[in-house]
């Protein structure tokens, strides 16, 4: 089984003290740091580019954890990749070369993934559930943190678990939208490895290691 990844996400994080926001990540451990790049058009919101990447190489250790949910992904795979981002995600809705996306990222010396929308069928990725290092299964439409968890992705999980264990992949699936002590470990036991938390990390009313540990708790308990 391999480890359970816990990847803060930096949207709900305070952008006036973000260097704190990624040491306080770094000292409870998380895994990874989530960074969601939205440009106002794949997304209704707009968010952050590379500029906050390259940023957050310089603050953290950690590996960076990059979403794109933009248009024509492509044209800015690059431009994330040279600010030191470790993994690069881009949506399936966006991208209709998905296999010149994904190899094209990898021939940066980053890991691929490939993400989905609640309302978008697993068999639109089947082609390149192979090829992808991380599957992306959105649990709520992107766009926003702090929005509410949609159930009927527990299955798409499970069916995306399913899949690669036919194809022996080691591909990882992780969840983002709406993860939070109730619902982590229902994702959890769908077969999801990566687990990503904005709201339930950086608005944790005891603050952000608070919220990590509290997440950590239910990735080790069964
Ligand atoms: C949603 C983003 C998520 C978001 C998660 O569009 O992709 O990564 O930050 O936020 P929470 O954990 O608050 O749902
Ligand atoms: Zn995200």
């Amino acid at each position: 089984m391999p480890k359970l990844i816990l990847a803060p996400s930096i949207l709900s994080a305070d952008f006036t003290r973000l260097g704190e926001g990624l040491a306080a990540c770094e000292s409870a451990n998380a895994d990874w740091i989530h960074i969601d790049v939205m440009d106002g058009r794949f997304v209704p919101n707009i968010s952050m580019g590379p500029f906050i990447v390259e940023a957050c190489k310089r603050a953290t250790k950690l590996p960076l954890d990059v979403h794109l949910m933009i248009e024509k992904p492509e044209r800015h795979i690059e431009a994330f990749a040279k600010a030191g981002a470790s993994h690069i995600i881009v949506h399936i809705e966006a991208c209709p070369h998905i296999h010149r996306a994904l190899q094209h990222i990898q021939s940066l010396g980053c890991k691929a993934g490939v993400a989905l929308n609640p309302g978008t069928p697993v068999g639109a990725i089947e082609a390149v559930l192979g090829d992808a290092d991380q599957i992306l299964v959105m649990s709520v439409n992107p766009g926003y943190s702090g929005q509410k968890f949609i159930p009927s992705t527990v299955a798409k999980v499970k069916e995306v678990r399913k899949k690669l264990d036919a194809l022996k992949s080691s591909a990882r699936i992780e969840v983002d939208g709406g993860i939070d002590v109730e619902t982590l470990p229902k994702m959890k036991k769908a077969g999801a490895d990566v687990f990503v938390a904005a709201t339930a990390v950086f608005k944790h009313p005891k603050g952000t290691k608070a919220g990590i540990q509290s997440l950590q708790a239910k990735l080790r308990s069964t």
